[in-house]
């Protein structure tokens, strides 16, 4: 029965932190951010009238994509941060 136990509360740990990091932390995202997006472009790229991205789902696309042409291999959860932090403050949907 205790061995049950502990696997159940593995699980639980598991799941809860699996949730926290999905939702993306923008704290964490800002730094990521900062530290290694800025060299082409700045922050002006996400609020200019012609903007391309228009929705949360092309937002994690394209930070994706800079991550990936930039091979800093982020986690999903990280470009997920880095996502929320832009939506936040720059992008707002
Ligand atoms: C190697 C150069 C380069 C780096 C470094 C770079 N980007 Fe980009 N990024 C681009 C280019 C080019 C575009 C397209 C801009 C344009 O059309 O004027 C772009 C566009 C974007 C857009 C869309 C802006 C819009 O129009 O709404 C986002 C969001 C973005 N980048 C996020 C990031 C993030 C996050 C990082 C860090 C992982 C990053 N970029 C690093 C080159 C870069």
């Amino acid at each position: 029965m205790r061995q049950i136990g502990t696997a159940i509360g593995t699980l639980l740990f598991v799941a809860t932190f699996g949730s926290a990091a999905q939702a993306g932390d923008a704290a964490e995202g800002k730094a990521l951010h900062d530290f290694n997006c800025l060299s082409c472009h700045g922050t002006e790229a996400y609020t200019r009238d012609d903007r391309m991205i228009h929705s949360m789902d092309s937002l994690i696309t394209q930070v994706n994509r800079c991550n990936v042409s930039l091979g800093t291999g982020w986690f999903d959860d990280e470009v997920e941060s880095v996502a929320k932090y832009l939506n936040e403050n720059y992008y707002k949907f």
